[in-house]
């Protein structure tokens, strides 16, 4: 398993050119003052700065991500965004099937492996969200929506094309909230999904898969968060706003 956490900052609809351009400033000159921070750090801002943000940080260590992208390459999809416009910005990674895109967009498990499919395809690193919901997790269904989660959105999904993916569990009812699943709550859920991926494919890539965690994480629950070895990182909301902030979150997460 890789040493390195995977550090993501989602700003969902947030930041206009100006302030992201401030935000990828802000990482450069830290790093510049730290020379290089252990971890792997992606940044995902809207689509309207992916390009700006880009520009600003290659030659770092930080990497491009996209909130969500269609799954057709080209043709008459008004207002949609293809894997390829994507890559043209300079984006390595995008993020599928976040619980907002399920919730507000009506994104289904089928929708969303399409989307795998063709990022994979296209030579996109998808980061593949899954979790259940506070009534599910109330129930105790999170195993069964998860298992039910994760095959369907991998359906097809060959043996190549997973050594690409970073699978991110993000129970809903912590997305926001201010409520973190506890690291044993998340723990036993990476495990668990080690354990599908490993029945889905081998041990080998159940053991190099990284797991990622996102909701409510925070620059003082991080490293707690960050400590099982399970969990390769995190996918940050609210607390990615603020460079200050993500930067303690990526500095917690260097667990030796
Ligand atoms: P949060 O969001 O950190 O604000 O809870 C996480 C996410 O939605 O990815």
């Amino acid at each position: 398993m890789a040493n390195n956490k995977l550090i993501v900052a989602n700003w969902k609809m947030n930041k206009g050119l100006v302030q992201s351009q401030q935000f990828a400033d802000e990482m450069k000159l830290y790093l510049e003052k730290h020379k290089v921070i252990e971890a792997d750090i992606v940044l995902c801002p809207p689509f309207t700065s992916l390009d700006a943000v880009n520009k600003k940080i290659t030659g770092t260590q930080i990497k491009l991500g996209a909130q969500n992208m269609y799954f057709e390459t080209i043709g008459a999809y008004t207002g949609e965004i293809s894997p390829g416009m994507l890559k043209s910005c300079g984006c390595e990674y995008v993020i599928l099937g976040h619980s907002e895109r399920r919730q507000y967009f009506n994104e289904t498990n089928a929708v969303v492996n399409k989307k795998v499919l063709i990022a994979l395809d296209e030579g996109l690193k998808p980061i593949v969200c899954i979790g259940e919901n506070l009534q599910e997790h109330e129930d105790k269904l999170t195993e069964s929506v998860i298992d039910e989660q994760i095959t369907a959105c991998l359906l097809h999904v060959s043996e190549e094309g997973i050594a690409n993916v970073t699978i991110a569990y993000e129970p809903v009812w912590a997305i926001g909230t201010g409520k973190n699943a506890t690291a044993h709550q998340a723990e036993s859920v990476h495990n668990f999904l080690r354990k599908k991926i490993k029945k889905m494919y081998n041990e080998e890539v159940s053991k190099n898969i990284k797991i990622i965690y996102g909701g409510s994480v925070t620059p003082e629950n991080a490293k707690e968060l960050f400590t099982p070895q399970t969990i390769n990182g995190g996918l940050i909301g609210g607390a990615s706003l603020e460079a200050e902030k993500f930067i303690k979150i990526i500095n917690a997460s260097n667990i030796k």
